[in-house]
């Protein structure tokens, strides 16, 4: 991973961080204390945001990321995913777990860029084929 700095970022980066950010702020993570934010773009355009919810049967749990895949199929039915960003307060920043690299797998492309990021404006993109090499899609399920 290459580590990039928030004002080196290709434009509308700033409409995902700050939906991230929002997210964050929302986080319920009683147990952890770890409050994670994510965005994602669709290729059409689109963001939308999600944050961690911790449950008291720990299992029950729901990432940041899959809060916001979940709520972008839920408003639009069919999508693709151009970005995900990621946001935590730890260094280095966390990429997405790998359950969630398996839930983004089903709406990305290789080209899809991920940032993994904090709070201190530190980021670290990467093309979804190299955060997830191999990873089984949908294509493996066409006969
Ligand atoms: N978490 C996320 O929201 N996304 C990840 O990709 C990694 C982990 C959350 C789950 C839990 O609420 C907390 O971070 C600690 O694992």
């Amino acid at each position: 991973m290459s580590a990039q700095k928030k004002t080196a970022l290709p434009a509308g980066f700033e409409e995902l961080w700050k939906a991230a950010t929002a997210a964050r702020n929302h986080s319920h993570s009683p147990y952890s204390k770890a409050k994670v934010g994510a965005a994602i773009r669709t290729t059409d355009g689109r963001v939308f945001a999600g944050c961690n919810v911790e449950n008291a049967s720990y299992g029950g749990t729901v990432c940041a990321e899959r809060g916001a895949v979940q709520t972008a199929v839920a408003a639009l039915g069919k999508i693709q995913l151009k970005e995900v960003l990621v946001i935590t307060d730890a260094t280095p920043p966390w990429p997405p777990c790998g359950f969630c690299r398996q839930v983004i797998a089903e709406f990305a492309t290789e080209e899809t860029l991920v940032h993994a990021c904090n709070t201190q404006g530190e980021c670290k993109t990467l093309p979804f084929s190299e955060l997830f090499p191999n990873a089984f899609t949908p294509t493996h399920l066409e006969k």
